[in-house]
């Protein structure tokens, strides 16, 4: 999510610091911006120069000290309440008094993370879709204490990148999880329970319904382990048995089936060819 999120600014002009635990994490970044609008290189509306200057406009770092310039800052990482948190009270340290800071959760709390800082008024969520660079939507969050001018800020941006900003208030899941994820556990438990294979449930969906992608496969899309830290979020954040995560999504990821990142889930995914390497 983070380098999608960094791509989308960069290509609306904004010069971007994207912060990784290590050169090969940015790597992995970098490679995956650069695939992405090859990809729209391809399709013929970015040409290479464009292109290239996008990826100009990315630079990379480790040392969370590089972002003391920041005037946006929008935290992804994985979706674990004390790991935000933590990164939570660095970046506030860091960044400058009047900076805001987003964080791009599935469900965590907004105003938990916010209640870390001393910027609560400064402190949002922008929950971009995956893929980011695809999707229109931002469900913008509001924590107990974020004001009205970082709301009219950050949705203002949101605007600029060329999304649609819904705004939500901060309950577990917001509006989009908390409708999806009880549809993918349950999709789950079709396929644990023997009701359907994987490829009918995906099927009824998608002809059914007119998903453009079966829950299953939604699901390997983002993230197996993913799905799971909402599902709990839900769940304990609720206390409604109706949350409880599917026992073999559980099984899932602890066998480390993560979906398309892993290489399988509930589907296999054969990593994408390398090139014929060139002959005289
Ligand atoms: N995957 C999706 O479809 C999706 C969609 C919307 C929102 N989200 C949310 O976005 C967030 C990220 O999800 P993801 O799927 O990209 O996870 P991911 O595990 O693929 O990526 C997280 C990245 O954060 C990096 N990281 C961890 N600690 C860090 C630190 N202290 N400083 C800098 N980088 C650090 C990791 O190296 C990793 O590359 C989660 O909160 C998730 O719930 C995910």
């Amino acid at each position: 999510m983070g380098n999608g999120i960094a791509q989308v600014f960069a290509a609306k002009g904004h010069d971007v610091l994207l912060l990784e635990v290590d050169e090969a994490r940015l790597e992995k970044a970098r490679s995956a911006m650069r695939s992405s609008l090859d990809r729209i290189v391809k399709k013929g509306t970015l040409s290479e120069s464009d292109r290239d200057a996008i990826l100009g406009r990315v630079r990379g770092t480790t040392r969370l000290a590089d972002l003391a310039k920041a005037s946006l800052c929008v935290e992804a990482v994985m979706e674990d309440l004390a790991v935000k948190s933590a990164l939570f009270q660095a970046l506030d340290q860091v960044l400058p008094p009047d900076a805001i800071l987003a964080t791009n959760p599935s469900s965590i709390s907004i105003t938990a993370l916010a209640a870390d800082t001393k910027r609560a008024d400064r402190v949002i969520g922008m929950h971009f879709m995956n893929p980011v660079p695809v999707m229109a939507l931002v469900e913008i969050i509001r924590g107990l204490a974020t004001s009205d001018a970082t709301y009219a800020a950050v949705e203002k941006w949101t605007r600029e990148l060329g999304k649609t900003p819904v705004e939500v208030q901060d309950y577990p899941g917001f509006v989009s999880n908390r409708v999806l994820m009880p549809m993918i556990n349950e999709a789950v438990f079709c396929l644990m329970e023997g009701v359907a294979t994987r490829e009918a449930i995906d099927s009824v969906m998608k002809l059914g319904m007119n998903h453009p992608l079966g829950p299953l496969a939604l699901a390997d899309l983002i993230g197996l382990d993913v799905c799971l830290d909402i599902l709990r979020v839900l769940h304990d954040g609720f206390g409604d048995p109706k949350y409880r995560p599917c026992p073999l999504l559980i099984k899932m990821v602890a066998a480390g089936r993560l979906g398309r990142k892993s290489g399988a889930g509930f589907y296999e995914y054969v990593p994408a060819a390398a090139p014929a390497p060139a002959t005289a």
